[in-house]
């Protein structure tokens, strides 16, 4: 966690004014254990909430005017909340904009504008959710300091809305929820098409969780990510023939799947479908896994997540491949795989406590032989969905 009284220093130095007017919240980042690709198609996803994120300093201002500032790199603009739009040089920017533009058009009426200050403990690109989390403690700080009710689920949902209209990126719900309602200790069980879920307690005894960030930023990530839903999409419509009524690819099970498979002409389309329906199979015997305590199972459900996503999805790239092979090797290891969109972005491995360091030495010096990227390592505790500090 940030250290607040240097962040309300920061914010006094970029805003003026006093500290006991600033209100401060937090939103963590997220890692999905199992469940990729799936939330689009109204599927199971597991993620958890980081201890990590982003940090808000807000307070009122008493014009009409918003303004925004970084810890993270000289950053500072102010937007009249009477002309907010999208405007791609304003990078990260557009993500608060987006927030304030969908309460806006939610029928929000500002009183007055505000100043913040966000300060990112989440890298960059590495699909661990920083623009998720930065949405979701925007959204949370106005709708509290404008006495709104704060439901996690309706925020997540706004949060969502707004990075698929205002930032144009057709992304599913799974990080704005896990950002949003996250629970420390426990991981999420969400089903994607009604949003009921379950806080599945992780304990996961002598192993840590272990993200390993290949810092290969995550280049062509929006196009790719586009054409892998229409091949769903198309796949839904294909299958149309044997189930009429079908409209996501989550609301059939394997055994259905397989049995109507041969519908899906386009040999791509196909794998890319056979992934969805499995990885929705294998969050639920990931569940059971871990009721059971069954870490080892739990484990090679994780790979065999990954060598989907590298063989039938194809989303992998060769830095998360080399990077999950290497972790693999590792004596201690129960599972590796990639976490997020892919293309780049971190890996999550299973590693037993007294692994961790041989892990993050063999993994990196085998990694940087690959690929000639330097790795980084973040040992895991799973921390709680957005809150207010102070
Ligand atoms: C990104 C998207 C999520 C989800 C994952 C893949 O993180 O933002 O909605 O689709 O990719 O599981």
């Amino acid at each position: 966690m940030a250290n607040l009284q240097e962040l309300t220093q920061q914010f006094i130095q970029q805003y003026g004014g006093e500290a006991s007017d600033i209100a401060i919240f937090h939103a963590p980042g997220r890692v999905n254990l199992i469940g990729e690709h799936t939330d689009y198609n109204g599927g199971y996803v597991f993620p958890a909430a980081l201890t990590f994120g982003t940090t808000l300093l807000i307070r009122k201002r008493s014009d009409n005017q918003l303004g925004l500032a970084t810890t993270n790199f000289p950053a500072s603009k102010q937007f009249s909340l009477e002309s907010i739009h999208f405007d791609e040089s304003d990078d990260w920017m557009n993500y608060p904009k987006g927030i304030v533009n969908e309460l806006l058009q939610g029928g929000i009426v500002f009183k007055n504008g505000y100043d913040l200050l966000y300060h990112g403990e989440i890298p960059n690109g590495a699909g661990l959710s920083s623009s998720a989390s930065i949405e979701v403690v925007t959204a949370y700080a106005l709708q509290s300091l404008e006495g709104l009710p704060t439901d996690t689920v309706k925020i997540a949902l706004l949060a969502q809305k707004s990075e698929n209209e205002f930032n144009g990126v057709k992304c599913g719900i799974m990080d704005q929820f896990a950002v949003a309602n996250g629970k420390k200790d426990h991981a999420i069980l969400l089903m994607c098409d009604t949003l009921e879920y379950e806080l599945v307690p992780f304990d996961s005894g002598s192993y840590k969780l272990v993200i390993g960030n290949t810092n290969k930023r995550r280049g062509l990530v929006d196009s790719a990510y586009n054409e892998r839903r229409s091949q769903c999409e198309q796949a839904v419509q294909d299958l149309q023939d044997a189930f009429p009524n079908l409209t996501l690819l989550g609301q059939i099970n394997l055994e259905q799947f397989n049995s109507a498979k041969h519908l899906i002409k386009d040999e791509t389309v196909q794998k890319r479908a056979q992934h969805v329906v499995e990885e929705i199979d294998r969050v639920l015997q990931s569940i059971k896994a871990l009721k059971a305590n069954d870490l080892q199972q739990f484990g090679l459900l994780m790979n065999g997540s990954h060598d989907s996503l590298r063989d039938l999805y194809e989303v992998t790239g060769v830095e998360l491949d080399a990077m999950v092979a290497a972790a693999r090797l590792v004596p201690g290891v129960l599972g590796s795989r990639m976490t997020g969109a892919g293309f780049g972005g971190c890996t999550v491995s299973l590693v037993h406590e007294d692994s961790v360091e041989a892990f993050q030495e063999e993994v990196g010096r085998k990694y940087k032989e690959a690929t000639g990227l330097t790795a980084d390592f973040y040992v895991c505790t799973i921390g709680n969905g957005v809150e207010r500090i102070v």
